[in-house]
């Protein structure tokens, strides 16, 4: 497993997943506005990673603010967080990461301001941590759903480079293949940023777990001629009544697997969660450069010049479409999710048994 990000000496080394499979290259950030920059140009991306991401760059963004007392750090470091948390809408666990650090620091306000810029360090390394063991209880809790000799569709990249480390969709296969259940993977090429070809692909033959490479389009082809048994995707952002935003193109794939009776699961942290949003029709989408549609990865052109483009980079899957959402804290139906809102709630009550 190679880091997606770090904290190094006071740089954040961002692993530059544009560049993958082809090179293994690191960015390094000496500032906020580097990390904030490579959020927004994919060298690092995937919910959870972005969230730990600009967590470190929060704190790089605090070691930058000239401030003798908490009160005069305070506006500028709040004017940091809104520059980072604009850099991809979509994506919850960036606010949620970015409350986080906000909270402690304003917890940890009578502290020096060194004392404060160092606790922030740690705390988004905590945040790193913490992300790596809720995958990993995903990924135990998601197995259990996927059988000997499975043929599993993804879409989009949800392996260990979009978390901090050991993934969520991907976790649940790795999670099965660890328990010794043979799985065969088709994954979606995911136009137009090719994450699916270029990173997923990439993933799983690193791991050594059978795949086949197919273009977006080609799924309808799997199903109808019975290939698939079930699909497992990530999340971006999951509203309250279970709606889940996902990599565009993840709504079709649910409504074919819907069609044909196929499990259509979602693995997430609760962090993907936002219970502040109501329903799929909340959650901001963003859209990205026409560029991305036009060229293929930003260099051979493939469509006129002026054309008009549409560029949304999520859609929404309603939660009608979804059989299971998998969390570190069990398999929920989406429509249960509200349930688990208060973290004192035993999650048991509510879990799905496989
Ligand atoms: O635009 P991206 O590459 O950041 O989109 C990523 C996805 O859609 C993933 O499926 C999602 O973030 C889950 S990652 C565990």
């Amino acid at each position: 497993m190679i880091p997606t990000v770090e904290w190094k000496n006071g740089i954040v080394m961002m692993l530059d997943q544009t560049k993958l499979p082809f090179e293994t290259v690191y960015q390094e950030c000496k500032d906020y506005q580097t990390v904030a920059r490579g959020i927004k140009e994919l060298w690092v991306r995937g919910a959870p990673a972005i969230g730990v991401s600009a967590a470190m760059g929060l704190a790089l963004g605090a070691r930058q603010i000239e401030a003798s007392s908490f009160d005069e750090f305070w506006p500028k470091f709040e004017a940091i967080c809104a520059e980072m948390a604009a850099t991809r809408p979509t994506a919850v666990n960036l606010i949620w990461a970015i409350e986080r650090i906000k909270q402690f620091a304003q917890k940890h306000r009578e502290q020096s301001m060194d004392g404060i810029r160092d606790l922030l360090v740690k705390e988004s390394q905590r945040m790193l941590d913490e992300d790596i063991a809720t995958n990993k209880r995903i990924g135990a809790f998601g197995a259990p759903f996927v059988s000997d000799e499975d043929n599993i569709i993804t879409h989009c990249n949800a392996g260990s480079i979009a978390t901090a480390g050991y993934v969520t969709a991907e976790g649940v296969m790795r999670a099965a293949v660890e328990e010794g259940k043979k799985i065969h993977v088709y994954v979606d090429e995911t136009r137009p940023v090719l994450q699916g070809a270029r990173l997923t692909a990439w993933e799983l033959m690193e791991e050594k777990i059978p795949c086949t490479l197919v273009t977006d389009n080609m799924a309808g082809y799997l199903l109808f001629h019975d290939m698939v048994d079930l699909a497992i995707v990530g999340a971006d952002r999951i509203a309250r009544n279970g709606d889940v935003a996902n990599k565009i193109g993840t709504y079709p794939l649910a409504v074919l697997c819907k069609e044909h009776g196929i499990p259509f699961y979602v693995a997430a942290p609760f962090s993907t969660i936002d219970y502040a949003t109501e329903s799929g029709v909340d959650i901001p989408i963003e859209e990205r450069d026409p560029r991305e549609v036009t060229h293929v990865l930003g260099k051979t052109q493939i469509a006129p010049d002026g054309v008009n483009v549409l560029n949304p980079a999520f859609d929404v899957t309603p939660a009608r479409y979804i059989t299971a959402i998998i969390t570190e804290k069990g398999a929920f139906a989406p429509q249960d999710l509200h349930h688990l809102q208060d973290p004192k709630r035993d999650p048991e009550r509510f879990r799905i048994k496989d």
